[in-house]
């Protein structure tokens, strides 16, 4: 049995290497055995330092890399292994957001393009797909003339509303949000974060929500899973995993965030200093 009982999503022992560089250099192990699952209607926080392979996850999810071994499965059905067409049609349910807005929207079309694409290329008409993209601006609460205009006519903020509009256009049932507020300045940041969570109150749709940062993770998830050198190291409850955790290296993590008081930052060094040396 691969697939967790009440699980949304289930990742299984998921292994994911890369061609090294040059071509007798041997294959480098990026994911090495992944366990983790996400529940219906729930965030599953997922954090570890740079290069931990937290993206590669998500792309293995979404179809992007190669599995190597292992298994997804999603509402359970396999899809580790599915073809283009079952990943056309998987994109109603499975959607998402990348950290970067300014990269991620074509420049040359209209906000009002960008979202009625995906519901014209799942055979929509033109006039539902119309009536859809005015809604979606209004839950991401951006106003009804954005769809007449163009990316760079917005702020960093409100590009990532766009992209949040265009994922959630399909109505999927999980969204992987990879890093989606890290470009931003910390008050958009805020906003951004009560949107998504706003919008999983309303619809239910689970994330799977990758960030380096504790605070934000916390924030956002109900449970987190911290990923160091393509493992899953510990998983637990949000609160516990991210103010008491169990595994030395999220002791680290924990320490290693900013914090804005300086008093409490260099007590924090000291404890730093402490762990490295045992
Ligand atoms: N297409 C690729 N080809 C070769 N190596 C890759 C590829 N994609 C990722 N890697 C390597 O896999 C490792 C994990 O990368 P990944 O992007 O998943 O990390 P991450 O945890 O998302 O890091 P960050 O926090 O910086 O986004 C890194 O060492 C990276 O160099
Ligand atoms: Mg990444």
């Amino acid at each position: 049995m691969t697939a967790h009982p009440d699980a949304l999503l289930t990742v299984h022992q998921l292994r994911v290497s890369f061609p090294g560089k040059g071509r007798r250099a041997p294959r480098t192990d990026v994911l090495r055995g992944v366990d983790l699952h996400v529940r219906h209607a729930e965030t599953l926080g997922l954090v570890g330092e740079s290069g931990s392979g937290k993206t590669t996850i998500g792309r293995a999810i979404l179809g992007l890399v190669p599995v190597a071994a292992g298994t997804i499965t999603f509402d359970g059905e396999p899809v580790h292994d599915a073809g283009r067409a079952r990943r056309r049609a998987l994109s109603r349910d499975l959607q998402v957001i990348f950290r970067d807005p300014y990269t991620s929207l074509n420049p040359s079309r209209t906000i009002g393009d960008t979202l009625s694409e995906p519901l014209l290329a799942q055979g929509g008409d033109a006039t539902k797909a119309r009536a859809r993209v005015t809604r979606l601006l209004d839950q991401v609460r951006l106003p009804a003339d954005a769809a007449g205009r163009l990316p760079r006519e917005f702020s960093g903020g409100q590009r990532q509303r766009v992209a949040i509009a265009r994922a959630l256009a399909l109505r999927p049932r999980l969204i992987v949000c990879d890093e989606p507020v890290s470009a931003l300045d910390l008050t958009t940041q805020a906003t951004v974060l009560d949107l998504l969570l706003d919008i999983q109150e309303s619809t239910g749709v689970a994330y799977l929500f990758i960030s380096h940062d504790l605070s934000v993770v916390r924030r956002m998830s109900h449970r987190v899973a911290v990923i160091h050198h393509g493992e899953i190291i510990e998983t637990g409850d949000a609160g516990p995993v991210t103010t008491t955790p169990a595994h030395p290296y999220t002791r680290t993590l924990l320490l290693s965030a900013p914090v804005a008081d300086v008093a409490r930052q260099r007590d924090r060094r000291a404890q730093r200093a402490a762990l490295r040396t045992p």
